[in-house]
């Protein structure tokens, strides 16, 4: 069967009218690939069985395309001619793909220097018009839900509910490619907190059983871990700095079903699963889709959570490349050499 994106596939599970136009780009299917040497790494002897749900292999280079497909979708069938969204940059390099797609008018709110470099290059290309703001992600989102209380323009952050709707197909996706049953953990990074709440009612409503959720929020942005809203976050994984979370009582409510645990990682042990993703398994991520291996590495060694023969999954929600600077800062410049064979050898055999 040839795919044709997440909503065409599970369209049994989702509440579209049935006279809806489908926008999509195909989203969707993407691997979950086994990581031995990262399982290996993290629990040595353990027989982990550890996947990574790559999701920046989305034709958008994140998980928020199952979305976002969705969101569009309903807004077209609603008759929209212009959408909104307040990002940190994903968001909003999706929303501006779709829109471009369905014809729409594509506003992004993104928060002034600190949005990476291929999500505003992607914003920028799709035609979307990129509005940056002296403040932070939370100060954009209440400028836009304001807004389209006045305006005739729809809403696409995860606060439309059609986002969650899309967003929840990731859990019937590693059911199916589990073979028909759910992880025992699923990881996951948490910033405004609509992946975390889809998937848990993407588990509920496919009912191949329910994993426990692990979040992970960056140390100087986990408002939920520390129980009070943070007015200035800060991270390195631009992605999830966020003080404010949309989803925030839902993401508790998931975690209290699940059984679940969520946990607050520095940027240093963020970016030291992220060196783990690539040097083991070769799996290129930003610098926030490594929070949930983060976690995962934390309560590990911490003895707060038994890896033994357990299966889990840690899904990856954005592709390294949306972040090169982040990249290019964590690593040593490349060998400068003369372009002389004798060089290279040289070079090849220095001790
Ligand atoms: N990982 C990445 C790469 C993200 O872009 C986001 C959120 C998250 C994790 C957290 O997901 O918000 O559902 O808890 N990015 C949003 C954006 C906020 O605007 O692109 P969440």
């Amino acid at each position: 069967m040839i795919w044709r994106g997440v909503l065409h596939e599970y369209r049994a599970y989702l509440p579209f009218a049935d006279n809806v136009q489908i926008v999509t780009l195909n989203e969707g299917n993407t691997p979950l690939i086994a990581a031995p040497r990262l399982a290996q790494a993290l629990a040595p002897g353990a027989g982990m069985k550890l996947y990574l749900k790559y999701e920046g292999l989305n034709p958008t280079g994140s998980f928020k395309d199952r979305g976002m497909t969705a969101a569009i979708t309903q807004a077209v069938h609603e008759g929209a001619r212009a959408v909104i969204c307040a990002s940190t940059g994903n968001t909003a390099a999706s929303a501006a793909a779709y829109a471009a797609r369905a014809s729409l008018r594509c506003l992004v709110l993104v928060p002034e220097g600190k949005i990476a470099l291929g999500k505003l290059a992607a914003c920028l290309a799709y035609g979307a018009e990129v509005i940056s703001i002296a403040g932070s992600f939370d100060d954009g989102l209440a400028m836009v839900r304001e807004i389209v209380q006045r305006q005739p323009i729809a809403l696409v952050n995860s606060i439309n509910p059609w986002r969650l709707e899309g967003q929840k197909t990731g859990a019937f996706e590693i059911c199916d490619q589990l073979g028909g049953r759910a992880p025992d953990w699923h990881c996951l990074p948490v910033g405004n907190a609509g992946n975390i709440t889809a998937y848990w009612m993407g588990y509920k409503q496919y009912n191949r059983g329910l994993p426990r959720l692990l979040g992970g929020q960056a140390a100087g942005a986990a408002p939920i871990v520390y129980g009070r809203v943070i007015e200035q976050p800060e991270t390195i994984a631009t992605a999830i700095r966020i003080g404010n979370p949309a989803r925030w009582q839902q993401a508790l409510d998931a975690l209290d079903e699940s059984d679940g645990q969520i946990t607050a990682v520095s940027d240093a042990d963020i970016l030291a699963a992220w060196r783990q993703l690539a040097h083991l398994e070769g799996v290129f991520v930003e610098p926030a889709s490594a929070a949930g291996v983060a976690a995962l590495r934390q309560q590990i060694a911490a003895a707060q959570l038994d890896p033994q023969d357990k299966t889990i999954v840690c899904v990856l929600t954005g592709h390294g490349l949306k972040d090169p600077d982040a990249a290019i800062a964590q690593a040593a410049p490349p060998h400068l050499l003369p372009a002389q064979t004798a060089a290279l050898e040289a070079y090849l055999l220095r001790k």
